[in-house]
């Protein structure tokens, strides 16, 4: 009989309502979701601002799902420890932002994190090569980062396929990860090309059911192998 393997829902906060927050995470919490996504944006490496560690500590509190944490900020380095010890079990940082990424994925690991970086659409895979055995996972970006709702960018399907050779060839346990307008539409090929953690803001927060669309894009996922 043929085996099948599931892949990690994220949520992305950044399209819930904010007023109320643990009411949303309750609902895709038991529509199945594995990780809570949480973009922290500086108005600097971004043209947004959202949220930082004092919502990340209360976040922890308020939900068992680990929390995955995006810095979309400059410099990173000076603060993804403090993301850690604010409760997330997941930190990710930008290559495009960081000039010492290699100190700041051992600091997210150090501090008992799972570290992860960050690719931009226009970034080539080829500058994961040094980091790639240093990383827990590698998070692909189908949008340019800092508004939810935009829309997908297709190229990304063959860029996460290229990722998984890489990875494959070089015997990594690297997890990859992809984010920005990914829905019921897309999220198979995105699977099919070797994406594990799959990230959804609009199209899980803006439906009506945000725990059914959880469980929607579970299954439009799930490989079978
Ligand atoms: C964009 C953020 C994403 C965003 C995804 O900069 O990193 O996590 O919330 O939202 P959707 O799924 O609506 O593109
Ligand atoms: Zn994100």
């Amino acid at each position: 009989m043929p085996d099948f393997r599931t892949i990690d829902i994220a949520p992305s906060i950044l399209s819930a309502d904010f007023a109320r927050l643990a009411e949303e995470i309750k609902a895709v919490e038991t529509g199945g979701a594995a990780l809570l996504h949480v973009d922290v944006m500086d108005g600097h490496f971004v043209p947004n601002i959202t949220v930082g560690l004092p919502v990340v500590k209360s976040l922890a509190q308020a939900t068992k799902l680990p929390l995955d944490t995006h810095l979309m900020i400059s410099d990173p380095g000076i603060y993804a420890e403090q993301f850690v010890r604010a409760g997330a079990q997941m930190v990710s940082v930008h290559v495009e932002a960081d000039a010492h990424l290699h100190r700041t994925v051992n600091s997210i690991k150090a501090a008992g994190a799972k570290a992860g970086v960050v690719i931009n659409p226009a970034t080539p895979i080829e500058s994961l090569n040094e980091i790639l055995d240093f990383v827990d996972y590698v998070l692909i970006m189908s949008v340019n980062p800092g508004f939810g709702g935009q829309k997908f960018i297709p190229t990304a399907v063959d860029k996460v396929a290229r990722l998984r050779r890489l990875i494959d060839q070089r015997g990594l346990p690297v997890r990859i990860e992809i984010d920005g307008g990914i829905d019921l539409n897309n999220i198979r090929r995105v699977v099919d090309a070797g994406a594990e953690i799959i990230v959804s803001g609009s199209a899980i927060f803006g439906a009506n059911d945000p725990g059914n669309a959880v469980r929607e894009m579970l299954e439009a996922g799930v490989q079978w192998v």
